[in-house]
């Protein structure tokens, strides 16, 4: 097993990497209480039972799988759970499953009695390299995501490997692409396992070191107000490219959006790294309309974009373009 501790003062926990540590959560977490264990019904149903037969008192709920369930009503339904069983301010929620179960039943804690104790067991890759470490949780709200929400960080983090081996390998290459996108920018030594091996079989190490950066990022930057921001390497242009509902999965936007904020250099490692993984490299999108959507990004001002580019790997330089520089890598990227 890997420990990594998440140093944030009060707020600090540990996340836990590993092969079968789903067994282990009574002695990892404190489940001696009531304890709402929240799924959704893609995720095996046998992760939530496994963890519930280790708690004091349990209720499992599953929700229905996908980004719909991080919703106001979904938001409710686990609220109410918690009060109908008279849950206190010294109980505590679960979530076992992907993003979508842990950036909501991160919220329901965090707004339930002004909250109570929250642990995370997050089962797909992207949740285990990415969104169970840091403490952004919320729901999307008027037809917007992540609108409401709050920072709150969990009690612990499990990222049990083995629970991995059911989740279909798009969804495995979708995850890993985020690793990737931090290996390009921060760990050189990270991109070569992923350019000298075969990553699927090296899962256990990527998750590990893909972790240890998201931590020392959230360490130094708890609530996203400078370096935070480095990890939205490839995110620009892949939220313009996700904004067009081509059905891409969002780790494949990134793989799209990393390849313009590239040197060549990079860019000559980065895309066959991107085709192993079955990522897409080129697509067929319409350019003028993914750039509308960049141009409302939160992050865009009249003046341009701070954008993040690889120039070498294992670093990262911020840089502020115009959104026409922006749409001019993108076309000399000929990912489309
Ligand atoms: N909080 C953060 O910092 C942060 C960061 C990145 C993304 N996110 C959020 O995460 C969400 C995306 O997360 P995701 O990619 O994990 O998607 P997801 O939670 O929708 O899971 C993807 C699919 O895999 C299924 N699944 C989960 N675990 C499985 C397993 N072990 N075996 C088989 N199937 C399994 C789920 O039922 C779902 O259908 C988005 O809502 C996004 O906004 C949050």
């Amino acid at each position: 097993m890997n420990t990594i501790k998440v140093n944030l003062g009060e707020n600090s926990y540990n996340v836990y990497v590993g092969g079968g540590l789903i067994n282990e959560a009574k002695n990892l977490f404190n489940l001696d209480r009531k304890v709402l264990v929240v799924t959704d019904d893609g995720v095996p149903s046998e992760y939530a039972k496994q963890i519930a037969e280790q708690c004091k008192e349990a209720y499992i709920v599953t929700v229905p799988q996908g980004e719909g369930s991080k919703s106001i009503e979904t938001l409710s339904l686990l609220l109410s759970e918690m009060l109908n069983n008279g849950f206190n301010r010294n109980d505590c929620a679960v979530a076992v499953g992907g993003g979508v179960v842990g950036d909501l039943t991160g919220f329901a804690a965090s707004c339930y009695m002004r909250g109570i104790d929250f642990y995370n067991i997050p089962t797909t890759v992207l949740s285990q390299v990415d969104s169970s470490v840091g403490g952004k949780t919320g729901i999307n709200f008027g037809g917007v995501k992540n609108t409401v929400g709050a920072f709150k960080q969990p009690k612990g983090v499990i990222a049990d490997i083995n629970t991995l081996a059911s989740l279909p390998d798009r969804q495995i290459s979708n995850g890993l692409c985020e690793a990737l996108k931090m290996a390009a920018t921060f760990d050189s030594e990270l991109f070569e396992i992923f350019e000298n091996e075969i990553p699927t079989e090296q899962l256990e190490k990527i998750i590990a070191k893909s972790i240890k950066i998201k931590v020392k990022v959230v360490e130094e930057d708890e609530k996203e107000s400078g370096l935070r921001r480095v990890l939205n390497f490839g995110h620009t242009v892949g939220h313009g490219i996700e904004s067009l509902g081509l059905g891409y999965y969002h780790g494949e936007c990134v793989a799209l959006g990393m390849i313009p904020m590239c040197t060549e250099g990079v860019r000559d490692r980065l895309v066959p790294i991107l085709k192993k993984l079955n990522l897409p490299t080129e697509s067929d999108f319409d350019i003028d309309k993914a750039f509308e959507a960049v141009s409302h990004d939160k992050k865009s001002t009249s003046s341009g974009i701070n954008a993040v580019f690889c120039e070498k790997i294992g670093t990262y330089t911020v840089k502020k373009v115009t959104l026409n520089e922006l749409k001019e890598l993108t076309e000399n990227a000929k990912i489309y």
